[in-house]
């Protein structure tokens, strides 16, 4: 099977492999340490503000809303999400990038947990009784999962919070707009070779996905979505997905 299995390690040693840096000593390590970046530097502020404008309304926030923030990182945007939602609970893998989130982005009402993502929703209901998150975000991470492991994402969504529930995907490679991506020879033929190799992780970037295996993961768990390619002020190959049980 063409998956990458080796992202927790990845993570765990992002900003090191890449940047040669052992912690988060500034603000801008910590767009480094979760690769929201462009042309190696921090996204710019109103890149990073539209995001978070983007999420708020397409989950459509309210005051009362509990928030799953499913790979959240260091809680770069979780943390700016705090005042729009009752709760948040963030899921991370890696160790590394939770102890920043709880050492830079802690809020009172911001719980993050070190746990795989799916981990986590399988043992939801018992980590956090009575608790019945309406809102998921998901920001530039479904790149790092299975076909198999999203039907399990969106089964175990489903059987946590039945059909009240909005689930926004972000930043998802789009299969259909690789070529925007790879387009240099010395690019293409990069990803061509690896992929011949056998290594599937595409640099870092992870999967592409197509939106049929979207499409067809949500009927499986009788599920709607709508999916749209990003602008390109953002990005000209990533799309955005917005999974609703209703
Ligand atoms: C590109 S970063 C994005 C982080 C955050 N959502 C943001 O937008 O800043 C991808 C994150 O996904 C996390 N991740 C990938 N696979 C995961 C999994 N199976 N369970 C939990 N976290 C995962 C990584 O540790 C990393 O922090």
């Amino acid at each position: 099977m063409e998956h990458f299995d080796k992202w927790q390690e990845y993570w765990d040693n992002y900003l090191l492999n890449k940047y040669g840096k052992q912690e988060v000593v500034s603000d801008a390590d910590l767009y480094f340490q979760v690769a929201r970046t462009i042309y190696k530097k921090p996204i710019e502020k109103p890149v990073f503000e539209r995001i978070l404008d983007e999420i708020t309304q397409g989950l459509a926030l309210k005051s009362m809303d509990i928030l799953v923030d499913f790979c959240c990182g260091n809680g770069l945007f979780t943390y700016e999400l705090k005042d729009k939602v009752s709760r948040i609970i963030g899921v991370d893998f890696s160790s590394h990038i939770i102890n920043t989130a709880n050492q830079f982005k802690k809020a009172d009402n911001i719980t993050y947990c070190l746990n795989d993502g799916i981990e986590f929703l399988r043992n939801f209901n018992t980590t956090f009784p009575g608790v019945r998150p309406n809102k998921y975000i998901n920001n530039d991470s479904l790149a790092y999962f299975s076909v198999e492991q999203l039907e399990e994402i969106l089964k175990l969504v489903v059987a946590i919070s039945g059909d009240n529930f909005h689930f926004l995907l972000r930043g998802v490679p789009n299969a259909d707009l690789m070529w925007n991506y790879y387009n240099t020879d010395e690019r293409k033929q990069k990803y061509l070779t690896d992929k011949a190799n056998g290594d599937f992780s595409n640099d870092g970037l992870g999967k592409w996905w197509t939106r049929e295996e979207v499409e067809n993961a949500c009927a499986k768990n009788g599920v709607k979505c709508m999916i749209h390619d990003q602008d390109a002020e953002l990005s000209n190959y990533r799309m955005d997905i917005l999974v609703t049980g209703q």
